[in-house]
C-alpha cells in the first residue's frame, strides 16, 4: 500500500477508534500485542539491507531500503515533511542517516553445538535505534518476509526473555503485560525508555537474553534476531508532540521511518 492510501486508511481508522487510538497503534512498538511475532508484520518499516529481501527481484529489494523508501519523501517535502524548510529537511535526513549508521544488532550463543533438548541461551545486543521503544524478535532465519519465531524450528523459550534497558537495569514491563496464566516465553520484546541522539552522537545499548531448550531432533538449525526501531523521533526536527504530550514521528504512523535489521545468522548443530 502506498503512503497516501495508508494515510487514508489511518484516518478512517482514526474516525473509528478516536484519534488517540490510531496514534497509539503505530509506532511505539505494539504495546497491546504481547506475543510471538515475525518481522513481516512491520510492512511500513524500511529494510536496512537488501540482503534480507534476497529472494525477491532486485528492484523490489531496493524499493524497501531507506535510500528508496524513506529519505526521498523527506527531501522532496512530501506530506508532513513539507512543513520543514529545505535546509531542515536536509538536516533531518542527516540525523536519520546517523541513526541508521549507528544502529546494529548482534547475536551470541552459549554454544553452537548442543545435545537434543539441552538448555542454552541466546543473547541479543542492540546499539542505537531512535527510541523511545525498540523491538527485538528471535527468529529462525534472516529473511524479512520469510522468517518466523524461533519456536517454529522446535526450540522452546523456557521463560520470560530477560531485558536490560539502556540504563543497565533489568526491565520486565513487556512480559509483565502478558495475561495472567500465559507462559512468558515469547520471542518478541519491546524495550522501553530507549533514547539515541544523533546530534549529540549518543546511542543506546540494550540487551535481551533468551533461555531456550534445543529441538529434540538432531540436525542443523539457523537462528537470527530482528531489531525493529524508529529513526525520526531521535531528533526534534522529526518529532511531533501530540496534544496529550506523546511523541510522534513527523512522517506519521503510516510512514517509512521504522527499520528492520537482522543479526548475522548463526547455525546451531543439535547432536
Ligand atoms: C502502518 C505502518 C507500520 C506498521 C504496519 C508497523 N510499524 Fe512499527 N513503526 C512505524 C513507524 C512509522 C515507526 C517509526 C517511528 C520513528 O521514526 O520514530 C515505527 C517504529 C516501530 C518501533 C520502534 C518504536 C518507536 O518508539 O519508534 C517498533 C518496536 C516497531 N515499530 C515494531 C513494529 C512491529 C512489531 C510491527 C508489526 C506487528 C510494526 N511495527 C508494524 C510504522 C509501522
Amino acid at each position: 500500500m502506498n503512503r497516501s492510501l495508508l494515510l487514508a486508511a489511518g484516518l478512517a481508522a482514526a474516525g473509528a477508534l478516536g484519534l488517540t487510538g490510531y496514534l497509539s497503534a503505530y509506532p511505539g512498538g505494539t504495546p497491546s500485542s504481547v506475543t510471538n511475532a515475525a518481522p513481516y508484520c512491520a510492512r511500513c518499516h524500511s529494510s536496512t539491507s537488501a540482503e534480507q529481501l534476497r529472494e525477491m527481484p532486485a528492484a523490489a529489494q531496493a524499493s524497501q531500503t531507506p535510500e528508496k523508501k524513506h529519505y526521498p519523501g523527506i527531501l522532496k517535502g512530501e506530506e508532513s515533511y513539507g512543513k520543514l524548510s529545505e535546509a531542515d529537511r536536509g538536516k533531518l535526513v542527516d540525523a536519520i542517516k546517523a541513526v541508521d549508521k549507528n544502529s546494529t544488532v548482534t547475536l551470541t550463543l552459549s554454544s553452537t553445538t548442543v545435545k537434543p533438548g539441552a538448555a542454552m541461551t541466546v543473547t541479543v545486543k542492540t546499539h542505537g535505534g531512535g527510541g523511545p521503544v525498540v523491538g527485538v524478535m528471535l527468529t529462525d532465519n534472516d529473511y524479512r518476509n520469510q522468517s518466523g519465531p524461533i519456536q517454529t524450528e522446535g526450540f522452546v523459550i523456557t521463560k520470560a526473555p530477560e531485558v536490560t534497558g539502556m540504563d543497565g537495569k533489568a526491565q520486565t514491563k513487556w512480559t509483565d503485560a502478558r495475561a495472567a496464566g500465559l507462559p512468558k516465553g515469547i520471542n518478541y520484546v519491546n524495550i522501553y525508555d530507549v533514547h539515541s541522539d544523533p546530534v549529540a552522537g549518543t546511542y543506546a545499548d540494550c540487551k535481551v537474553e533468551y533461555s531456550l531448550k534445543a529441538p529434540t531432533a538432531p540436525g542443523e538449525y539457523t537462528v537470527s534476531a530482528a531489531f525493529l526501531y524508529g529513526t525520526e523521533k531521535s531528533t526534534p526536527l522529526g518529532t511531533v508532540q501530540t496534544p496529550d504530550g506523546r511523541k510522534f514521528p513527523l512522517g506519521g504512523g503510516g510512514a517509512e521511518s521504522g527499520r528492520i535489521q537482522f543479526a548475522k545468522m548463526v547455525t546451531i548443530t543439535v547432536k
